[in-house]
């Protein structure tokens, strides 16, 4: 993501590792190569591939990056930011296609609508990130990249909505939004997108609910809608996603109660959902969580005690649950058992103020100052 917006950690510090990236990366091109893929049928050689280059070049301004792309006779493969690899025709014989295009902070300004993605069939990542005046709309022409497994457009100046044709992207398993100015709706039809991995989609305008559909999404490792205008509830479909490590729904507009059924995700290490307007009693059965690193819930309307069942959060580190309306004492068991809090802050609650002495078990809290009782 360009900006941190998130707290510490940010969630991509759970992502893949190289190996297994590149792991992914060898399988998908393989499994591309291995059978004729109409892509392949339909075969656009290098030279028109470098040409559809070579015409968004001209329609954009750019800074040095891109001084290679030029049309005498260098080839496009060894030109700045492009990668090439194989795929075999129909015939059987392999030639070279466009697999990458990397630009990241590259200082393009201009918009994407002359890049011509139907003759880019090959791609595999198009990673455009950190452009800060690349604007305009996301053309519904990305849906022809059928072979896409990385699109990453974090840190531009793209607007209007995200186009529903990005749900034809069947091998897509990083999608990076974050801080543009996307609007509208986040497509329910991201629902099919069924190899989806990480979803970034934090720091822009997208409006109305979570759709339902996201809790399909069996793969998702990593789920970020931070700073958004989301309003409705959390979908309790989120209880499908069995793999999921980290979950971000921070600073929206989001109500209702925290649904029961996120206590099954029990793969959950970073729980964002603060500054909602979450309400209703913290669920029990988030004591299930058992992986639970960060759990951040400050600045929502959660009323109620604090459940006993939170006290098995023993990897716990941060727990805030500052500025909500919650009442009763800190239980003993969860001032005793959660011995790798290192940052504990309830203030702002109607929290009875005597401390448990049982904190004087938790070794790692860094100081009392964190623990802040209003
Ligand atoms: C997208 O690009 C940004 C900036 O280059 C990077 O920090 C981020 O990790 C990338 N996202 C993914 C999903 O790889
Ligand atoms: C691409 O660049 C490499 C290294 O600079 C060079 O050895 C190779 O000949 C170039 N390929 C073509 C086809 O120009
Ligand atoms: C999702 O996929 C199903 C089955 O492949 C298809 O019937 C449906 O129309 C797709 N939904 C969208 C919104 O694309
Ligand atoms: C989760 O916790 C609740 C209440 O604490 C319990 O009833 C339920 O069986 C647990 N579910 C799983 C999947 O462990
Ligand atoms: C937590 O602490 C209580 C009392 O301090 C203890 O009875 C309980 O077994 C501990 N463990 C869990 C997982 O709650």
């Amino acid at each position: 993501m360009a900006d941190s917006m998130l707290p510490l950690p940010p969630l991509h510090c759970l992502a893949l590792s190289f190996a297994q990236l590149l792991l992914l990366l060898l399988l998908t091109s393989t499994q591309a190569e291995g059978h004729a893929t109409p892509a392949a049928r339909h075969y656009t050689s290098l030279r028109s591939q470098a040409g559809v280059l070579l015409h968004w070049k001209s329609s954009i301004e750019y800074s040095k990056h891109m001084g290679t792309w030029r049309d005498d006779g260098m080839y496009p493969c060894n030109w700045t930011g492009i990668t090439c690899g194989d795929t075999r025709l129909h015939g059987g014989t392999t030639v070279k296609v466009i697999r990458g295009i990397s630009l990241v902070g590259a200082g393009i300004a201009g918009k994407l609508d002359t890049l011509r993605f139907q003759s880019l069939p090959y791609l595999i990542k198009l990673d455009l990130s950190d452009n800060h005046h690349l604007s305009g709309a996301i053309p519904p022409g990305i849906g022809s990249l059928s072979m896409l497994f990385t699109l990453n457009f974090s840190g531009d100046q793209l607007s209007g909505h995200i186009p529903a044709t990005i749900c034809n992207l069947g091998r897509l398993a990083h999608l990076d939004l974050s801080s543009n100015n996307l609007a509208g709706q986040i497509p329910p039809a991201f629902g099919n997108l069924s190899r989806l991995a990480f979803l970034y989609l934090p720091g822009n305008r997208l409006s109305g609910s979570v759709p339902w559909n996201l809790g399909q999404l069996q793969n998702m490792r990593e789920m970020d809608l931070s700073w958004n205008i989301l309003s409705g509830q959390i979908p309790s479909s989120f209880a499908n996603l069995r793999n999921l490590n980290a979950l971000g729904l921070s600073d929206n507009r989001l109500s209702g109660p925290i649904p029961e059924e996120l206590g099954q995700v029990q793969t959950l290490q970073v729980l964002y959902l603060q500054k909602n307007r979450l309400n209703g009693a913290i669920p029990p059965s988030l004591g299930n969580l058992t992986m639970l690193t960060f759990l951040y819930l400050y600045r929502n309307q959660h009323t109620g005690q604090i459940p006993v069942e939170l006290g098995t959060l023993s990897s716990l580190i941060e727990f805030d649950l500052s500025e909500n309306h919650l009442t009763g004492t800190v239980p003993f068991c969860v001032a005793g058992n959660l011995t790798s809090l290192a940052y504990f802050s309830l203030w702002g609650n109607h929290i009875t103020k005597s401390i448990p002495h049982e904190f004087g078990n938790l070794v790692n809290l860094k100081s009392l100052t964190s623990l802040k009782i209003s």
